[in-house]
């Protein structure tokens, strides 16, 4: 979603911008834009498409100045255009405003300006709120009122709805700009006489690992030398700076085509980095220190409901699996989306566990709020450290993946479910549901699983010829039963997101309720059809697609001959528990989809229309 970067210091700031701008690209955006502020003068360009476009445009044109701003918008009021492309000028230039979020009651707040003869040369909320400040500001300057740029800017605010991390300069005040946030994020980066602010910190650790995130509610007005904190009602705060451990080749592509396939490549190194320090493989000892707080409640709890959007839902789908397993709670998994506009019954000892890599995603947050409100106990499992639902929850566990660019999620999928392993395992060996022999055994194969996940990687060149095979397709069909079909879900999006190829995953023994009608010899079937209890179904299942013709390409078992004889194509993995199996099964199907991408010529790691944070709801 839409991405910000700005610049207040000595630097020329369209270097830092449209540098920031670059690394904010994964983001997902169709316009970009920038204000360059110089004395009483501001330059502003904006494009719609690639931030290469708006370099290209500002060749020959004036781009001097040591303050500005830039954005790249994910359009969600008005079409892509460059008139709907921020930053965004006040009718009569006071104000330039780059603005992540919505504004909910925008259409009255324009009709209201429009009766003050406000005119909009634009589609977007953001206008909206530009003009409604500048009205602010002048009507108190007719009344010969004094009004400083932040209380126009406060004032404004206060008759909004809805969600905003916003940048903002008056042309009145030109040595000084404004950052507000409620509900989507900002960082502000400090370093000597000079300051960076940002929708997230990749545009900054190359400059400063000293930041400050905002709260929601936060008004800061910043200047070359110094930085003052208030919050909406007008009341001072003492801003907090934290360091980031954050560096830079972890947000660069180090050698690899795609950020995607670089992520793909990262998941030994990422789960184990999940597991190191709270998994002891001598000992067997497994301690998940965030929640430590919460760990009786967690045990004693008579449900959890796990709540989440995208590949992180799904990764909810396997917890519940094993959630089920190891510690025998009733766990149920909703879309955040679905969950917060019903009435969910929540009752005392409940748990909600709130799943998702960016720890912005606006549908989970507000899902976190309510079941909060509610009387739950929320925790977090998050890989953004210090993003807003790690800060909004109870408790949590990080995942450290590491940061994750691609649009599509790869390694965040893969930590998470190391997590929830994690997790369910603890509580099942204390509550006695798992035997002290499967826990050993299951803390032995966890920690083989990175070293599984670098055999298969190995095949990379197998899958790239099976993805050669059916790049042409239109459609296609995922099936798994038990834990895999989380997996058949997460290998059918993954597919449908970066090569737009129609893709459903689907319960093996639903597929004679429909999805079979679909068959001919034109469907590729991906089977998730590894050893474990419902082997032999699965194993019916890939004979009823045969005799419709169908291509089967089946993930299975190192050494499986009996499938080998039926599917067109196999992919052999390393055995593993059946609990742990949508660790492993999961990487073919990302490198599948990588290669028929990228074989499609598809932009992998901004696919169209996606966006990576979804800060909007
Ligand atoms: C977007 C991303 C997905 C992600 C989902 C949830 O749709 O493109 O990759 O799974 O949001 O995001 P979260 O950050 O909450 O896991």
């Amino acid at each position: 979603m839409c991405g910000i970067v700005a610049y207040i210091g000595e630097k020329e700031a369209f270097k830092v911008l449209i540098k920031g701008l670059k690394r904010l690209e994964y983001r997902g955006y169709d316009s970009a834009g920038i204000a360059l502020i110089n004395n009483k003068e501001t330059n502003i360009y904006k494009c719609q498409g690639k931030v290469s476009d708006l370099e290209n445009m500002v060749k020959d044109l004036d781009i001097s100045g040591n303050i500005g701003m830039g954005h790249t918008r994910w359009a969600t009021h008005g079409e892509p255009s460059d008139k709907n492309a921020h930053p965004h000028e006040s009718m009569n230039k006071y104000f330039t405003i780059i603005h992540n979020g919505i504004i909910e009651n925008y259409s009255k707040l324009r009709k209201s300006l429009e009766k003050e003869n406000y005119k909009f040369t634009s589609e977007t909320d953001t206008e909206v709120l530009a003009n409604l400040i500048e009205y602010v500001y002048l009507k108190a300057k007719k009344e010969k009122k004094t009004i400083s740029a932040r209380e126009a800017v406060r004032t404004a605010l206060n008759s909004v709805n809805g969600a905003y991390g916003l940048v903002i300069s008056c042309k009145d005040f030109p040595e000084k700009i404004i950052a507000a946030r409620k509900g989507s994020p900002l960082v502000i980066g400090i370093s000597n006489n000079e300051y960076f602010i940002a929708s997230d910190a990749s545009p900054i650790i190359e400059y400063t690992n000293s930041v400050i995130y905002l709260n929601d509610d936060d008004i800061a007005v910043i200047g070359k030398n110094g930085l003052n904190l208030k919050n909406i009602k007008n009341i001072i705060k003492t801003p907090h700076i934290q360091k980031i451990d954050l560096k830079l080749d972890e947000i660069e592509k180090n050698g690899y085509e795609h950020y995607m396939l670089k992520e793909i490549y990262e998941q030994p190194r990422a789960i184990s980095d999940t597991y190191r320090g709270r998994l002891n493989y001598e000992s067997k000892f497994l301690r998940l220190g965030g929640l430590h707080n919460v760990f009786k409640n967690l045990k004693d709890a008579k449900k959890i409901i796990i709540v989440a959007c995208g590949t992180s839902w799904h990764a909810g789908l396997v917890g519940e699996y094993l959630f089920e397993d190891f510690t025998r709670i009733p766990t149920e998994v909703e879309y955040a989306s679905e969950f917060r506009y019903r009435k969910p019954i929540i009752n005392k000892g409940d748990i909600v566990i709130a799943i998702s890599q960016s720890g912005e995603t606006a549908d989970t947050l507000a899902a976190i709020r309510m079941a909060k409100k509610l009387g739950a106990i929320v925790i977090g499992v998050c890989n953004v450290v210090g993003s807003s639902i790690p800060r909004e929850t109870f408790a949590g566990v990080y995942t450290h993946a590491g940061p994750e660019i691609g649009v599509a999620s790869t390694k965040a999928f893969t930590t998470q479910i190391t997590v929830l392993t994690m997790m369910a395992m603890s509580v099942g060996l204390a509550n006695k549901t798992l035997s002290k022999e499967q826990f050993n055994s299951l803390v032995e194969e966890l920690y083989l699983i990175p070293k599984k996940i670098t055999q298969i990687l190995k095949k990379a060149e197998q899958i790239q010829k099976i993805a050669h095979i059916i790049k042409d397709s239109t459609n296609s069909l995922y099936l798994g039963r038990g834990y895999l079909f989380p997996v058949a879900l997460e290998g059918a999006l993954k597919l449908k997101e970066i090569s737009y190829i129609h893709a459903e995953g689907y319960p093996a023994a639903e597929m004679k309720h429909g999805p079979i009608a679909l068959i001919d010899e034109k469907m590729p079937v991906i089977v998730l059809a590894t050893k474990d209890k419902s082997y032999e179904k699965i194993i019916s299942n890939i004979e009823e697609v045969k005799a419709r013709k169908g291509i089967i390409i089946a993930i299975v078992t190192e050494g499986d001959e009996s499938i080998k004889k039926i599917a067109d194509h196999i992919i052999e993995i390393p055995y593993t528990d059946f609990s742990l199996a949508p660790l492993l099964t999961v990487i073919p199907l990302q490198l599948l989809s990588y290669y028929i991408a990228v074989m499609r010529g598809c932009n992998v790691d901004q696919p169209r229309n996606l966006a990576k944070s979804v800060t909007v709801e």
